[in-house]
């Protein structure tokens, strides 16, 4: 076996002996002795076993530093010398290492430090476990529920300054690392009596003296508060202030822990207007006033505190005012109201107060609950904490102390059951030779005060509801007639006669038999402490409070839930909630706290023997079970233990050996177990990294190629469901199509029958001809503005602007010109009429004949060019001729002979052609006109000309005549015309350059020959021969 380094183990520089289990002789007087050595030199722990006894110091000792908690973490419970934290340290390894669920129960008297250890458990725990932000936050929350809790909850009493005033089992919830997650608090049976009515030297509850010593002023106003502990019926003035106390410093730090716990700053002051309102009740005063019918009413002294009251909690006043002077019973449909007489009201106003105290505070318990609940869902580890009143005996012991005995009876039980018995079983399941001890088993008591029929407990039940007069004799009597057999039950009144004479015992009480001893009930306030009565009225008052707490906290008092059923009483309240404890212990690993009070003084250094004997009893009793000795060896005497075999003290000596190696292999086991079980987690850790990666890869490849795979599938189906698709959506648009056409065509020719009647077939003609005539009309509004002058010789014509308007163009510019020529000619005079006529009749014999014409064209045909009238030298000519001179002009004569030429003057008149000197004027030659025949000439540009006359007529004997003028064309055209008028005949007129002449009887040839003559351009004549005449010209 391997030893280990210990540094003070539990037997070096041990005072005393640490675990009594060691102690040799083991006796009642050693055991103290034991227990006050050790308590001299400070060392108030000590164990017996794995229980652990603390003495209370009464001062402050230096063993609770951190330093302390360093060294007694991850320690052997036996390792190091006795302390508290060890057994913290035990309970919170076995918790966070073996998984298994702990309690610690810390029990003892009033005053003997169980509050204090319950906290030093707590705080052990914070310590060492887990650490980090939401882990500190968790704690911190945990830690200063305690402070908010004994403010409220705990009170001066004559034994302890800070006497917690209610049970309190605390849950605190871990997970699998052993980090704190939260907690769960529940309470038990507040001593809400002290609220009302304080015993002698003690003080009702801390908060309401914090409230108004800390409070500041502004919110002393605000609650209506007086910082007066004496203007306060409720609050006892014989101890209002503890020494060693500073209620206002406490103050602070109780609404500095109800922030931290999570209270917002309206809660806490809704909470503290309930306790003003609680303190303010205890003012309000009756006074009795007689009414009519003789009965007694009480009517309230002072109503200003009333008033108050209401404005804090924001109730009517008239509701609150008489709820406190009637009392309505309802019974199925029945509602009887009665009124109070003033004690009656002073039981009301109590009541009341009380009822709202204690709610106010199962209000607190809940809301610190809502604050460190635990926030996961994981499965969690709990360690209990269970700090709870100890076992009371005193001078008047009344239904209180009776409910606390009844609680210390039933954890005794459970005690003995986690302990004894299970070792019990434990060594006949090992096959260790046993000799069964018949231990005292309590359970016999608790079936007295709970058995459902003929319990105590259920008697008081009974009696509470049954009709008719009821009180706490009548209970009395019930008992004594139940319970006289029971043999833990004594009673004067019972007819068991051995209690008969025993003046030890009062008419008016009972006394029980507890495991811890007898105890001595007064049965006075049993039934109105059971009944725990708070007038329906008030409580309906109440829920009409606009205060939110205060409604909350009386919900029974909303009308439409009305419950005629009475509530369940304190008694059975609080029998539920025991055994719902005990089931919760039960399955919790238990860890043994015993506090012990060293005095009564609440002394240091003074160590009562008596006192603390007292309190060990049952702790040796204890000792003696734990150690497997048979009961025949040892025996209680009245003040020692016997031990008949030496052999006994042997064994016990080799039992401690054995014990030490057993604590070494049980380190060894533990060390072992551990180094297995991390390297194991070590390797399970690795292996399932390794594993997840493999997987991870191995799944990643397979998923690849089932992907790829699919894809392929995919794509093929795909394909093929898109060629299938598109095959199908052409098919439909090849029908779509043929159908839209054969619609088309459809639709077309119904249209077109349709609608053919009413356009369709003239249509293109209409829209033919309309544009055709808006073209011509454009056409012609265009002509009309780009016309030409009306200057008969102007060439300029528009041009055509559409081919088929060709023609038309065409024609109109021949319209155009004709009209503009006959507007022209309409100008002309008849003279110039006569003149064109000539010029055209010029125009129509000689134009492309003779060469001579165009000449003649620009000049004037005047005829008489010699003015015959007005010369005198034709006078005699003139007078010779009666007729119109047509012509009077001189020419050339050719002489027939020579060609030689004379100058003649040629008159023409309306009949006759005459010809005569030019000189004389003497006529040299007269033809008629009948008698010409014929007019020959050139086509060449020359003026000569031939006159045929008629063959066989006078005037022809001489021959024809050769002229040459210069107005050949003007003569020629005149005597055609004269002739043609004369004679109704067209006079020939020959145009050659060869013609014949009649001279006498030789007919003689004119030739013209062109550009052979001699003096220049004028023509010359020339006779050749008697048949040739040439003529010359340019
Ligand atoms: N371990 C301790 N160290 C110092 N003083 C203690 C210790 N335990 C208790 N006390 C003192 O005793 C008083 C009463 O203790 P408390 O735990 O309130 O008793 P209980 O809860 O058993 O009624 C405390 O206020 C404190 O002064
Ligand atoms: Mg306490």
């Amino acid at each position: 076996m391997a030893k280990m380094e210990v540094k003070t183990s539990l037997l070096d520089n041990m005072i005393g002996v640490g675990d009594m289990v060691l102690l040799e002789p083991l006796n009642e007087e050693t055991f103290i002795n034991n227990l006050k050595k050790r308590f001299d030199h400070s060392e108030i722990y000590t164990y017996i076993g794995s229980v652990v006894i603390s003495v209370n110091p009464y001062r402050s000792l230096p063993i609770y530093s951190p330093e302390k908690v360093e060294e007694y973490r991850n320690r052997n419970f036996y390792e190091l010398s006795p302390h508290i934290f060890a057994l913290s340290d035990e309970a919170y390894r076995s918790l966070r290492d073996q998984d298994k669920d702990q309690c610690i129960l810390i029990t003892g008297e009033s005053g003997a430090g169980k509050t204090e250890a319950s906290k030093l458990v707590m705080s052990y725990v914070a310590a060492v476990c887990g650490k980090g932000a939401e882990v500190n936050q968790v704690k911190e929350q945990l830690l200063q529920s305690n402070p908010v809790l004994e403010a409220f909850g705990n009170a001066k009493t004559v034994r302890n300054d800070n006497s917690s005033r209610f049970g309190k089992y605390m849950d605190i919830e871990f997970d699998f690392k052993g980090d704190p997650l939260g907690g769960v608090i529940s309470n038990y049976l507040l001593e809400k009596s002290r609220v009302v009515k304080q015993p002698r030297g003690e003080r009702n509850f801390h908060v309401f003296y914090q409230l108004l010593s800390g409070a500041s002023e502004e919110l002393l106003n605000k609650l209506k508060l007086e910082r007066d502990f004496s203007r306060y019926n409720y609050l006892s003035l014989d101890s209002a202030k503890v020494n060693g106390v500073d209620d206002a410093a406490n103050f602070r730090t109780v609404r500095n822990a109800m922030q931290i716990v999570g209270f917002m700053d309206h809660e806490a002051e809704s909470v503290l207007a309930v306790v003003a309102a609680v303190l303010k009740l205890g003012n309000i005063e009756f006074k009795p006033e007689s009414r009519v019918n003789g009965l007694d009413e009480s009517k309230i002294k002072d109503k200003n505190e009333l008033k108050e009251i209401c404005e804090l909690t924001g109730i009517d006043q008239s509701v609150l005012e008489r709820a406190f002077s009637f009392r309505t019973v309802e019974a199925k449909q029945e509602k009887v109201s009665t009124t109070l007489n003033v004690a009656q009201a002073y039981y009301a106003r109590d009541a009341l107060a009380k009822n709202l105290y204690s709610r106010l505070f199962s209000w607190l318990v809940n809301r610190i609950n809502e604050s460190i609940k635990a926030q996961t869902k994981v499965r969690k580890k709990v360690m209990g904490v269970l700090d709870i009143y100890g076992f009371e005996i005193f001078e008047d012991n009344s239904f209180e102390q009776f409910i606390i005995n009844y609680c210390n009876e039933k954890l005794q039980q459970i005690f003995i059951e986690l302990t004894l018995k299970e070792e019990q079983e434990e060594y006949i399941r090992e096959d260790i030779e046993w000799t069964h001890i018949d231990y005292f088993n309590n359970a016999i008591i608790c079936d007295l005060i709970e058995n459902n029929t003929n319990g105590i407990l259920a008697m008081l039940d009974e009696e509470c509801l049954r009709p008719g007069t009821v009180t706490d004799e009548t209970f009395l009597e019930k008992l004594n007639q139940v319970c006289a057999t029971h043999q833990h039950f004594e009673s004067r009144m019972s007819k068991c006669s051995r209690f008969l004479n025993d003046t030890s015992l009062p008419h008016s009480c009972f006394r029980i038999q507890h495991y811890a001893g007898k105890v001595l009930y007064q049965v006075e306030g049993f039934v109105d402490k059971n009944n725990d009565l708070l007038y329906r009225d008030l409580s309906q008052a109440m829920w009409k409070a606009s205060h939110a707490l205060i409604k909350s906290l009386f919900p029974e008092g909303n009308p439409a839930k009305i419950n005629l059923k009475r509530p369940p009483t304190a008694g059975s309240q609080f029998k539920a909630s025991v055994a719902t404890l005990m089931k919760n212990l039960q399955t919790k690993n238990p860890n043994y706290i015993r506090c012990i009070k060293p005095n009564d003084k609440k002394a240091a250094h003074i160590f009562n023997e008596a006192l603390v004997c007292h309190q060990i009893r049952s702790g040796v009793e204890v000792l003696f079970n734990e150690l497997e000795i048979p009961v025949e060896e040892y025996s209680f005497g009245r003040s020692k233990i016997f031990i008949r075999n030496p052999r006994t003290l042997f064994k016990l000596e080799d039992l401690r050996k054995q014990r030490l190696e057993d604590l070494a292999t049980l380190i060894q086991k533990i060390y072992r177990g551990w180094k297995c079980r991390t390297h194991f987690l070590l390797m399970k850790k690795s292996q399932i990294v390794i594993a997840a990666w493999y997987r991870r890869y191995a799944q990643q490849k397979r998923y690849q190629q089932t992907k790829s795979s699919a894809l392929v599938i995919q794509s093929y189906i795909r394909g093929w469901k898109a060629r299938k698709i598109l095959r199908e959506l052409k098919h439909q648009k090849r029908c779509k199509e043929a159908v839209t056409t054969i619609a088309a065509y459809w639709h077309g020719t119904q249209v077109r029958r349709e609608y053919r009647k009413f356009f369709r077939a003239n249509a293109g003609k209409k829209i033919y001809e309309f544009t055709l005539q808006r073209i011509v009309q454009k056409y012609f509004l265009e002509m009309k503005n780009k016309m030409p002058s009306l200057s008969p010789i102007d060439k300029n014509w528009p041009s055509r602007p559409y081919l088929f308007l060709d023609s038309t163009h065409k024609e109109l510019k021949r319209i155009f010109h004709l009209w503009r020529c006959k507007k022209y000619r309409d100008q002309f005079t008849d003279q110039q009429k006569l003149i064109y006529e000539e010029k055209l009749e010029a125009s129509e014999l000689f134009k492309d004949k003779k060469a001579l014409y165009p000449s003649s064209v620009g000049q004037p045909f005047q005829g008489a060019y010699l003015e015959i009238n007005k010369n005198p030298k034709y006078k005699k000519l003139k007078d010779a001729i009666e007729e119109k001179i047509i012509i009077a002009e001189v020419v050339n004569k050719i002489n027939r002979a020579n060609g030689k030429s004379t100058s003649r003057i040629f008159l023409l008149t309306n009949n006759n052609l005459l010809l005569a000197d030019q000189k004389s004027g003497q006529i040299k030659s007269e033809v008629p006109l009948v008698d010409v025949t014929k007019v020959s000439m050139s086509s060449q540009n020359d003026g000569f000309f031939a006159v045929h006359l008629k063959e066989g007529s006078e005037a022809a004997s001489k021959g024809d005549f050769l002229f040459s003028s210069d107005h050949l064309i003007e003569m020629a055209t005149k005597l055609y015309r004269t002739t043609l008028s004369q004679t109704k005949q067209k006079l020939n007129i020959e145009i050659s350059d060869e013609f014949l002449v009649q001279f006498r009887q030789d007919k003689v040839c004119v030739k013209f020959i062109q550009g052979n003559q001699k003096n220049g351009s004028v023509p010359t004549c020339k006779r050749k021969n008697n048949r040739l005449l040439e003529v010359a010209v340019p």
